[in-house]
């Protein structure tokens, strides 16, 4: 068994460092907030990742938001009747949910707010849960030690509940951000293409550490973990690099819908599943029916 996970763990090669990410969301602060409303291709990010909790979450249901941060998904949660227990690595953060959930009125919905790190969430009993939802990447920040996270996760999940994530994604990265790319020496795209970690090791000097998934290996380290997967979609697949005609598409409400609808429909086609900047999974606990 201990074999077992260090050979899975073992292929997440960088090594994750806690307090880098704490410092990194301390000082990212309000930025926080607006990042998934500041561009019109972001606005349908948030769409996708909106439909899916919409799908999965009644009102009443029992949430663990990890990686909440600002409280952008929060206030969702609570909007859709949730019981919502908010937790993050970043005490900043978890101050700017507080904060937000006073001004736009959803601290109703919120029963704790947790500083933690989902690596050990030795705080939270077991089968607590109805819910986790785990957006925006917090498992690719822990690089190498995902397999605890997913871990600890399951744990506190009900013996039906359902675990939500999303992560950055590795073809989705280097297709929006191909230009500056092309740029970098072609050792260095190796080694991030390679291992998927943008870090130290594979790319110096540069001030964002994370794991970029491809979509088959997210499904992998999920499913060896326990974790059965429902749904994988991308978010942006068809909108990213598009925020000029998006942002006139915008100003009209039937252009701007067909938009979203067909977001939706080409995220979770196999062939794209890989080419949004992020990749949604929707889990549950193996030996469980939804
Ligand atoms: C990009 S923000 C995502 C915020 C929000 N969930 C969203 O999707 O918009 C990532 C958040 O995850 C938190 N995080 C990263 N690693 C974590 C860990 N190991 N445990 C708890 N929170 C973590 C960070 O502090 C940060 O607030």
């Amino acid at each position: 068994m201990d074999q077992d996970k260090n050979e899975r763990d073992k292929k997440m090669t960088s090594h994750y460092d806690a307090q880098w990410v704490e410092t990194f969301y301390d000082e990212y602060g309000e930025k926080e907030w607006n990042r998934l409303i500041r561009e019109p291709e972001e606005e349908v990010k948030l769409h996708v990742h909106r439909y899916y909790l919409e799908k999965y979450i009644q009102p009443g249901l029992h949430v663990l938001e990890i990686g909440a941060a600002a409280g952008r998904f929060t206030r969702i949660l609570v909007e859709l009747g949730a019981r919502v227990t908010v937790a993050d690595l970043s005490s900043g953060q978890l101050d700017l949910n507080r904060k937000y959930a006073a001004e736009y009125g959803f601290e109703h919905g919120v029963e704790d707010r947790l500083h933690l790190d989902m690596c050990d969430m030795s705080v939270i009993e077991a089968d607590s849960f109805d819910v986790v939802v785990c957006y925006g990447g917090p498992l690719s920040y822990v690089f190498d030690k995902a397999g605890d996270a997913l871990r600890e996760i399951k744990r506190v999940l009900k013996p039906v509940g359902v675990a939500m994530f999303s992560v950055m994604s590795l073809w989705g990265a280097v297709h929006k951000y191909l230009d500056g790319i092309i740029s970098l020496p072609v050792e260095v795209n190796r080694a991030i293409i390679g291992s998927g970690d943008l870090c130290p090791a594979t790319y110096p000097g540069n001030n964002h550490h994370c794991h970029m998934y491809r979509a088959k290996e997210l499904e992998e380290l999920l499913t060896s973990h326990g974790l059965m997967v429902l749904e994988m979609t991308a978010c942006n697949c068809l909108s990213t690099l598009w925020n000029e005609k998006l942002a006139e598409a915008r100003k009209i409400p039937e252009q701007w819908n067909q938009i979203l609808e067909f977001e939706l429909q080409a995220c979770r086609e196999p062939g794209c599943v890989d080419m949004g900047t992020h990749t949604i999974a929707v889990t549950k606990k193996e030996n469980h029916h939804a």
